[in-house]
C-alpha cells in the first residue's frame, strides 16, 4: 500500500462492507489535499565541473527548442535548479531541481536544433503544469500545393534513396491532410521548401533544423530551409528516415510540442515514432482535414460489433493475429487483412461474442463455453466447456477473463479447460472489468463500487478505490484507469496526485481505452479523442449513428455505424 496513501482501503472479503462504508465518507472527488510526492535523493554529484557544463548546455538547449530563453540570454548557474525542476515537470519527474540520470539520458540524444521563439508567457509560467501540447509557429503556406527540392545531397548514400526517405517522410504528414507535396519540376515557378546537407563544425550537437521565414501570415516561398548537420553519417536511414519527419513538421509550420512521444518532440531516440494524434491535431488545426474524414471499408446490415487486436508494448513483436476482426449475427467472424481484404475466420450459428488481445482472438458460444484462435488459419482450441454462469469474455494483456453470474471473476490456467477463480467481495456482481498491460484488474461492480486487484490476484488482494453509484462504465488505457459517471462525466484517476479528475463532462454514454487512447462517444453520436490536455477532445466524428469505435496502440481507429457500417479514420 505504498502508493495510496489515501483513499484507497485494503478489502478482505471478510470486512469489505464497513471498508465500503468508510471509503464513502471519503470518496476520491474531489480534494484539496493530495498527498505530496515522495522526493527521491539526487543521483548526480554535484562537485563536478565537467558534468556542470555539460547539463548547463543541456538545460539551455531544451529552454530554446521550447521558447523558454530568449536567443541571446543565458540562464544564471544560481537559476539552473529553478530551470530543471521546469524542465522536470514537462517529463512528469518529480521536481528536485538536480539534474538526474534520466535528463541525462534523454538530452543525451540526437535532437533538432530548431529553436521555437520565445514565448513570454510559456517562459515565465513557473509553478503550474506547462500545457502539453502541440506549438503552432503561427504562419502556414498559403497554397494547397506545396513543392520541394534538394539543394544537394549528403555523400553518405545515393541520391535516389535520399530522394525516396523525403519523399516518403512527406507523405507521413500529407496522408492526413488535403494538401499535396511534390517534388519541384522544372516547370514549377517556385519551389516552397529546400532541403540541404551543411557540415555545422564540431560544437553543433543537432542533427537537423529547419529555418522559418514569414511574411507574418504565410510562410514564404524559397525561404524555408530544412538543413541536415552533414557532420553526421546519414547511411543511418532510420535516422534520417525519422529527422526528415520531424523537420518537414517544422516546414509546415509546427513548433515542438511537449508531448515526449510526438513526432515533435526536439530530442530522437533511435527509433522510428509513429504519427502521434498530437502531431495530428496540430496540423489539421493549420490544414483542416481530407473530406471525408471516414472511409468505408465494409457495409453489412449484420455487422454486430468490432474487435481490435493489439499487442501489449511488453511483447516483443506483432503477432499475425493483430488487427480488426468484426462479428456478424450470424456467428461469422471476418478478419481485416494487412491487404485489406475481409477473410472468414470462422463461422458458427452459437457464436455470441468475440474478444481479443495480444495475438490471440477469443469468442464465447451462447452454451458458455470459450474458445481460442492463436494462429491465422490454424483451428480454434477449447478452452471452457458449456457453462451457464458465464456472462461474457474480457481478453486483456496475455489472459482471458470471464465474468459469472455468480459473482465472481475467473481467468483461464493456461491448459486444457481449468479456469481459476479470482475471489472478490461477495454479493457483489461485476458489472465491467477492465485490465491494464501490467495485468491490473479493475472490476466495477453492481453497486458502482471500484474495486481492483494486482496480479496474480492473490485471495483478500482487492482494494476498493472508489464507491460511487454513479459509476456506469470502466476503461483503461496503458496503465490510465478511467470512469463514466451517469451523469455522462469522464473522469480520470490521477496515479501521481491521488485524485480523481473530471475530464470531459458532455454527455458520454461510452468510453473505450488502447494504449496511451481514450475515446468518448456522446450521447449525440459524435466520437471525441482525448488529447491528454484537461478539457482538450479532439472531434473524431460528428455522425449521429456511431454505435461503436475501437482504436489501436498507434492511434488508428475504426468506428462501427447503427447501420453496420464499418470505416476508418483516414484524416
Ligand atoms: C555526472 O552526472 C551523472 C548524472 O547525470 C552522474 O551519474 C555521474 O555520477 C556524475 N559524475 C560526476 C563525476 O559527478
Ligand atoms: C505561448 O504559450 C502559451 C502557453 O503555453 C500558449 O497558450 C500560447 O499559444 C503560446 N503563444 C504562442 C504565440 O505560441
Ligand atoms: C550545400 O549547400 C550549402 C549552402 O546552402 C553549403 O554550405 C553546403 O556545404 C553544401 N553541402 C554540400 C554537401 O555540398
Ligand atoms: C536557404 O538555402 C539557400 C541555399 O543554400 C541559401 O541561399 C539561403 O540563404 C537559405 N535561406 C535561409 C533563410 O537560410
Ligand atoms: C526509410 O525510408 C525508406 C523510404 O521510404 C524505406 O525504404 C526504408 O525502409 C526506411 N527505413 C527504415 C529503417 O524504416
Ligand atoms: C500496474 O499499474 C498500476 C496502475 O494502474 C500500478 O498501481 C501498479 O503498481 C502497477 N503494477 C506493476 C507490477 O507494475
Ligand atoms: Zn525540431
Amino acid at each position: 500500500m505504498k502508493v495510496f496513501g489515501f483513499g484507497l482501503i485494503f478489502c478482505a472479503v471478510a470486512h469489505c462492507q464497513s471498508s465500503i462504508v468508510q471509503t464513502r465518507t471519503i470518496a476520491l472527488i474531489p480534494s484539496a489535499n493530495p498527498t505530496p510526492t515522495p522526493i527521491p535523493t539526487p543521483s548526480s554529484d554535484p562537485s563536478s565541473q565537467h558534468n556542470r557544463t555539460r547539463q548547463s548546455k543541456h538545460v539551455h538547449e531544451f529552454f530554446k527548442s521550447f521558447g523558454w530563453l530568449q536567443r541571446d540570454r543565458t540562464i544564471k548557474d544560481g537559476d539552473l535548479p529553478a530551470a530543471i525542476k521546469k524542465i522536470q515537470k514537462v517529463l512528469n519527474e518529480p521536481e528536485t531541481g538536480v539534474y538526474d540520470e534520466r535528463m541525462e539520458t534523454m538530452m543525451s540524444r540526437p535532437r533538432c536544433g530548431t529553436e521555437q521563439p520565445y514565448n513570454e508567457t510559456d517562459a515565465t509560467l513557473i509553478g503550474t503544469a506547462p500545457h502539453k501540447r502541440y506549438v503552432l509557429w503561427g504562419p502556414k503556406w498559403d497554397h494547397t500545393s506545396i513543392t520541394y527540392s534538394f539543394i544537394n545531397y549528403t555523400g553518405d548514400l545515393p541520391s535516389s534513396r535520399q530522394q525516396a526517405i523525403v519523399s516518403a517522410a512527406f507523405a507521413q504528414w500529407t496522408q492526413f491532410l488535403p494538401i499535396s507535396i511534390t517534388p519541384a519540376t522544372a516547370a514549377s515557378s517556385k519551389t516552397d521548401i529546400h532541403i540541404r546537407f551543411m557540415s555545422m563544425g564540431a560544437s553543433e550537437s543537432a542533427y537537423a533544423f529547419t529555418n522559418m521565414i514569414a511574411d507574418g501570415l504565410s510562410l514564404s516561398s524559397g525561404l524555408i530551409n530544412i538543413t541536415f548537420n552533414d557532420d553526421y553519417n546519414w547511411l543511418d536511414d532510420r535516422m534520417f528516415n525519422f529527422t526528415a519527419v520531424h523537420e518537414i513538421g517544422h516546414s509546415l509550420g509546427l513548433s515542438h510540442s511537449k508531448v515526449e512521444n510526438s513526432i515533435m518532440w526536439p530530442y530522437y531516440e533511435g527509433i522510428i515514432r509513429p504519427m502521434h494524434p498530437d502531431d495530428q491535431a496540430a496540423v489539421h488545426t493549420i490544414y483542416g482535414w481530407k473530406n471525408p474524414r471516414w472511409k468505408s471499408i465494409d457495409a453489412n446490415a449484420g455487422t454486430k460489433a468490432i474487435v481490435h487486436v493489439s499487442s501489449s508494448t511488453t511483447s516483443t513483436s506483432s503477432s499475425a493475429i493483430d488487427g480488426l476482426y468484426q462479428f456478424r449475427s450470424t456467428g461469422q467472424i471476418l478478419w481485416y487483412n494487412t491487404a485489406g481484404t475481409w477473410v472468414s475466420v470462422d463461422n458458427n450459428k452459437d457464436t455470441a461474442q468475440i474478444t481479443g488481445a495480444n495475438g490471440v482472438l477469443y469468442q464465447r458460444h451462447t452454451d458458455g463455453s470459450i474458445y481460442r484462435y492463436a494462429t491465422q488459419g490454424a483451428a480454434w482450441q477449447n478452452i471452457g466447456g458449456p457453462s451457464e454462469s458465464t456472462i461474457d469474455i474480457v481478453a486483456a494483456a496475455d489472459q482471458i477473463y470471464q465474468r459469472r453470474k455468480d459473482g465472481w471473476v475467473a481467468r483461464w490456467s493456461g491448459t486444457g479447460q481449468t479456469w481459476t477463480a479470482i475471489e472478490q467481495p461477495s454479493a457483489q456482481i461485476s458489472k465491467q472489468i477492465a485490465v491494464t498491460d501490467n495485468k491490473t484488474l479493475w472490476n466495477l461492480l453492481s453497486s458502482g463500487d471500484v474495486v481492483r486487484s494486482e496480479w496474480p490476484y492473490s485471495n483478500g488482494g482487492w482494494q476498493i478505490v472508489d464507491a460511487n453509484a454513479a459509476n456506469v462504465a470502466i476503461a483503461v488505457g496503458g496503465e490510465e484507469f478511467y470512469k463514466l459517471q451517469s451523469d455522462g462525466s469522464v473522469v480520470w484517476l490521477d496515479l501521481t496526485a491521488y485524485l480523481w479528475r473530471i475530464i470531459e463532462n458532455a454527455g458520454s454514454v461510452a468510453i473505450h481505452g488502447i494504449g496511451i487512447y481514450l475515446y468518448s462517444r456522446h450521447k449525440d453520436g459524435s466520437v471525441w479523442r482525448y488529447t491528454g490536455t484537461p478539457d482538450t477532445w479532439e472531434q473524431l466524428d460528428g455522425v449521429a449513428s456511431s454505435a461503436g469505435v475501437v482504436g489501436d496502440r498507434k492511434g488508428a481507429v475504426w468506428e462501427l455505424l447503427a447501420s453496420g457500417e464499418v470505416s476508418r479514420l483516414v484524416s
